[in-house]
């Protein structure tokens, strides 16, 4: 993770300005997931594209959006039907490490996936591990940039290595302006009166994590970015059975990308006014569509 965030800053540091979107944020967490499921370095620019189509037509079943989900979905069909005939000539100590050979491998009760059953497996974590990360860290540095100081704690634990503040910060980050607004739909499984509104049986629920993460019964001065918050349990990787899967990686991601880029752009600021900057529409991601920044020399 660590040279992928370097390598991406690499790319652009001598101009001395960004979009800190769509040179840093989206391509660190698609380059990441497809390192983990196995998907060929030399492949994985493609993905870039089709992953991008994604994002840009916005959710829902439509033109750009179908025929990129169409592509990855072929390609991920392909590979796993490749990796299944690679493993197969294989003894099991050689197995291949990659998240997509341990799909293959991975039987219940002596039943195992079918191809079928590990592009879909593969393809959800592709896309549920892709847009909120990028939107954890646009969204996460957005808001350092906006508040200097605590921009300057963060920087300030960086440098003394003090790796709990960044692990708090992010997580504070996520509370303060998470890239998931809204949970995937509930469905009452009985009738129920929830803070004095009736839902009959079978009706949806939206549940607003956002709106809970913000909740001042439940956090003091929710409306404060405070990276030192302690009792921080906030909602953004949603709660019970359905908590995120990709916490682990999503945290990981973040913490390393934004310590990286104020480390070596300490000098880092937003290249536009903030009431200039364009947010993605949607009911369930909240996120930029880009974050141009510039630095200079003098400034590092
Ligand atoms: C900052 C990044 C991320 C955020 C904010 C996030 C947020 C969430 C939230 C709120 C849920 C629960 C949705 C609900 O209950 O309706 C969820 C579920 C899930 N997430 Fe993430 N996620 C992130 C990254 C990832 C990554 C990197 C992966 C995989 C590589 C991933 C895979 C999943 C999966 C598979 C589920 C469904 C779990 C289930 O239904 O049992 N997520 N995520």
């Amino acid at each position: 993770m660590r040279t992928l965030t370097d390598q991406l800053i690499d790319a652009f540091e001598e101009r001395g300005e960004a979009d800190l979107i769509h040179e840093f944020a989206f391509p660190l967490p698609i380059y990441a997931i497809c390192d983990l499921l196995g998907v060929p370095r030399e492949d994985q620019d493609d993905f870039r594209d089709w992953a991008g189509a994604m994002i840009r037509h916005g959710g829902g079943p439509r033109g750009g959006v179908a025929r990129a989900v169409k592509r990855i979905r072929a390609y991920l069909g392909e590979l796993i039907h490749r990796k299944r005939l690679e493993l197969a000539e294989r003894a099991e100590e050689e197995d291949g490490e990659d998240l997509i050979s341990g799909l293959i491998r991975a039987s219940d009760h002596g039943e195992h996936l079918t191809e079928n059953e590990a592009a879909a497996m593969a393809f959800i974590l592709l896309f549920a591990g892709f847009e909120t990360t990028v939107n954890l860290i646009g969204n996460g540095v957005y808001a350092l940039l906006r508040h200097p100081e605590q921009r300057a704690l963060m920087q300030r634990a960086l440098e003394e290595g003090d790796e709990r503040l960044l692990a708090a910060g992010v997580e504070e980050l996520l509370r303060y302006d998470g890239p998931v607004e809204i949970a995937t739909w509930r469905f009452a499984t009985e009738p129920l009166t929830l803070a004095g509104q009736r839902i009959a049986e079978g009706e949806p629920v939206l549940v607003v994590l956002a709106a809970a993460d913000r909740d001042p019964e439940r956090f003091a001065e929710p409306d404060v970015l405070d990276l030192t918050r302690r009792d921080n349990q906030h909602l953004g990787y949603g709660h019970g059975i359905h908590y995120c899967l990709g916490a682990p990686l999503a945290r990981l991601e973040a913490q390393t990308a934004i310590a990286t880029l104020l480390r070596r752009l300490p000098g880092l600021r937003l290249a536009l006014d903030p009431d200039d900057l364009r947010w993605r529409g949607g009911l369930i991601m909240r996120g930029l569509r880009t974050l141009p920044v510039t630095w200079n020399s003098a400034d590092d």
